[in-house]
C-alpha cells in the first residue's frame, strides 16, 4: 500500500499526554487527531496509553477504551464493528482503513512504536475523526444510483441472467466507506469537480446492470474533463480499499465505453 501523507499545511500540534494505565503491563501508546470547533487548540496530536489486557484486538476497540476510560470527549464514527456500514474509515498510521477490521498487532506501529490515528485526508474535519462527507454522498447521489428503466414495468421482477448479474460482482460490494477517494491526489486537488473512484465505481455498476435502460444518459453525464477524466490511474483507490474493490478498472472501463459510444 502507498503511505498517504497529510497535507503539508496541515501544522498539527502537539496536545495532552494523558497518564498510563495504573498497573497495566502491555501498553500500546497512541496519537490522536483532535480538532474541536468549540475549542483554540486546534488542531493537535493528544497521547493516550492504552492497556492492551483490558481492551479487545482492534484499532476500533483501542479508540472506544479510550472513550470509555480515558477521554470521553474523543469523538469517532463506528457502527456495524463488522466492516460492512463503512463509517469508522481513518486513516491509521498513514493509510486509510477501517478501524473496526485492522488488528492493533497489525498496524505497523511508527519508529517509536506508536499507533497514530487521523481522520482521512483532505477532508473538512467536524470533530476529532469525523470527517465531512457531504460533498462525498452528494456526488454519490449524483451517478443516480437505481436502476431507471423506461419500458413498461413487468409483471413480477426485471430478470437477469446469471453471466449478467456476475459482472456486478466486485462493484456491489462497495461500503462507501469513502476510503478510495480521500487517497486519491486527483480527488485532494479537485474533489470540487472530480467524482472520485467511489462515485465512479458506483457509476459503473449501473453502467453494465444489463436491466438498466438509460446506459447512453448514464454516459452523456459522465462525459466531463473533471468528473471522469481526472483519474490518472494513480491506483491508490485500489490499493486502499478495506473490500478489495478496484475502482481504478472500473474507471477504466467507463472511459472504454464513453470510446465505444463516441464512435
Ligand atoms: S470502493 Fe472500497 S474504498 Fe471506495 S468507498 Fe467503496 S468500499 Fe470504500
Ligand atoms: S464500524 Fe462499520 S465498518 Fe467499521
Amino acid at each position: 500500500m502507498v503511505e498517504i501523507n497529510l497535507p503539508k499545511n496541515s501544522v498539527v500540534k502537539e496536545g495532552k499526554v494523558w497518564p498510563k494505565p495504573e498497573g497495566a503491563t502491555r501498553i500500546q501508546e497512541f496519537k490522536i487527531y483532535r480538532w474541536d470547533p468549540d475549542d483554540d487548540a486546534n488542531p493537535r496530536y493528544d497521547t493516550y496509553y492504552v492497556d492492551r489486557d483490558d481492551c479487545g484486538p482492534m484499532v476500533l476497540d483501542a479508540l472506544l477504551w479510550i472513550k470509555d476510560n480515558v477521554d470521553s470527549t474523543l469523538t469517532l464514527r463506528r457502527s456495524c464493528r463488522e466492516g460492512i456500514c463503512g463509517s469508522c474509515a481513518m486513516n491509521i498510521n498513514g493509510f486509510n482503513m477501517l478501524a473496526c477490521t485492522h488488528g492493533i498487532d497489525d498496524v505497523e506501529a511508527d519508529k517509536l512504536g506508536r499507533v497514530n490515528v487521523r481522520p482521512l485526508p483532505h477532508m473538512p474535519v467536524l470533530k476529532d475523526l469525523i470527517p465531512d462527507l457531504t460533498n462525498f454522498f452528494v456526488q454519490h447521489a449524483e451517478i443516480k444510483p437505481w436502476l431507471q428503466t423506461r419500458s413498461p414495468d413487468p409483471e413480477k421482477e426485471r430478470l437477469q441472467v446469471p453471466s449478467d448479474r456476475a459482472k456486478l460482482d466486485g462493484l456491489y460490494e462497495c461500503i462507501l466507506c469513502a476510503s478510495c477517494s480521500t487517497s486519491c491526489p486527483s480527488y485532494w486537488w479537485n474533489g470540487d469537480r472530480f467524482l472520485g473512484p467511489a462515485a465512479l465505481l458506483q457509476a459503473y455498476r449501473w453502467l453494465i446492470d444489463s436491466r438498466d435502460e438509460e446506459t447512453g444518459s448514464r454516459l452523456d453525464d459522465l462525459n466531463d474533463s473533471f468528473k471522469l477524466y481526472r483519474c490518472l490511474t494513480i491506483m491508490n483507490c485500489a490499493n486502499t480499499c478495506p473490500k478489495g474493490l478496484n475502482p481504478a478498472h472500473a474507471i477504466a472501463e467507463i472511459k472504454k465505453m464513453m470510446v465505444a459510444k463516441e464512435n
